[in-house]
């Protein structure tokens, strides 16, 4: 009863503005959100701050045993994470907890501070519950970012009450050539506070970055970053544009290169049928440069970790992303082989309730096929009930 009267809520103070494209900017919005969860989460000890945090624990988490599991080397109290690029600079960290998320993945951080692509950068597209982007790694740098979290007080990695993974990318200025020793720089740097890290090679965003999935400099910069010192378990992120055969390449030398785990899929230059839908500019999506994220690219997400199921040995660690929307696309995704699941652009559009729907539809359908912990969905192919 209060959860829906708390949806209703989300949807009668954003509703209205997040179901049309004009209105206020989409990054305004964001950021507009992101202060108060960084002053939240700086402030989280005070009394009045830290019952409304109690109160809202109280509505978005699931404390659930069948849902918990470990995956390389972290304890998970649940499958749902909060996908990269909404918390560039981890100034929620002390905070994705209380919103129900077992892990939240902060970043992407580069080694040099960066301002990112013109405005406006970030666009809603409503009906088709897509957004695009184009933010290009905007981000106060790896310095920075260690300096935001230890303002935080947050515990360290192992006894945090949700996982922090953080995303690195390669800094505009630096030549691509030299793209290891950037990302090595940041990588040094907050590796001691990172469960895990992630090598993003897939943001449409930063020029040339894409090409970094080719076999011989996905190599050097995995054996580069497998070499700092206290090197987190490693993961790589992936673009939902690569061939198969790329995709089975990449899936190859990450294993042979002692890669713990590939987060697929990133957002995509592919319009689909989307080429002629206008957006706020007034241009068509296919006049548009950036990255589409949301609920078209739920079938391309799908069948990206289905391939890396068959490309990699069944245990190997999936996260499945893009246009996860709903218990039964999270769902769909973990029964394909993914063993975590994150959202983003989902949970804008339905709001904080998303993360609870997700947990109790996924607590209910293991329930319905018989399966005791979340582990026996990873792969099994199960159908939703
Ligand atoms: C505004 C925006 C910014 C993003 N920034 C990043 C980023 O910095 N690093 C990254 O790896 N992915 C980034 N992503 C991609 C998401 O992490 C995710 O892979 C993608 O949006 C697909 O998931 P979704 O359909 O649930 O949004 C961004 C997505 C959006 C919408």
């Amino acid at each position: 009863m209060s959860t829906h009267r708390k949806k209703d809520l989300y949807k009668i103070l954003l509703g209205r503005l997040l179901s049309q494209d004009e209105g206020i900017d989409a990054e305004i919005l964001t950021n507009s959100a992101l202060n108060a969860i960084k002053f939240a989460s700086l402030n989280r000890n005070f009394p009045i701050i830290s019952s409304i945090l109690l109160k809202a624990s109280s509505d978005f988490q699931r404390n659930n045993s069948s849902l918990n599991q470990n995956v390389f080397g972290s304890h998970f109290k649940n499958p749902l994470g909060l996908a990269a690029g909404f918390d560039k600079n981890g100034v929620g960290a002390g905070l994705w907890n209380y919103f129900g998320f077992g892990f939240a993945e902060l970043g992407t951080i580069t080694w040099h501070a960066q301002k990112g692509n013109p405005k406006p950068r970030l666009f809603r597209i409503a009906k088709e519950k897509a957004a695009l982007n184009r933010m290009g790694f905007n981000n106060e740098g790896a310095e920075e970012f260690l300096k935001t979290i230890k303002k935080q007080q947050i515990p360290m990695p192992g006894d945090r009450p949700c996982v922090l993974g953080i995303n690195l990318g390669k800094s505009k200025i630096t030549p691509l050539d030299k793209a290891h020793e950037d990302y090595s720089l940041s990588l040094r740097l907050l590796a001691p506070l990172s469960d895990y890290a992630v090598i993003n090679v897939s943001s449409p965003n930063t020029p040339g970055l894409r090409s970094l999935q080719g076999t011989k400099q996905i190599t050097k910069l995995i054996r580069t970053l497998k070499d700092v010192s206290k090197c987190p378990p490693l993961l790589i992120k992936i673009a939902p544009d690569l061939s198969n055969e790329a995709i089975d390449e990449i899936a190859r030398v990450a294993i042979e290169n002692g890669i713990d785990g590939i987060i697929a899929i990133n957002t995509s230059l592919n319009r689909f049928n989307l080429k002629k839908l206008k957006i706020k500019t007034g241009n068509t999506l296919e006049q548009e440069n950036g990255g589409l994220s949301g609920l078209p690219l739920q079938k391309r997400g799908l069948e990206v970790i289905r391939k890396l199921r068959s490309s990699t040995n069944n245990d190997f660690p999936l996260i499945g992303v893009g246009g996860i929307s709903s218990a039964r696309t999270a769902w769909e995704r973990i029964a394909a082989g993914a063993s975590l699941v994150q959202i983003y652009t989902g949970w804008i559009f339905e709001g904080p309730n998303l993360v609870p729907d997700i947990l109790d539809g996924l607590i209910l359908q293991m329930e319905k096929h018989g399966f005791r912990n979340i582990k026996e969905v990873i792969g099994s192919e199960e159908p939703w009930k």
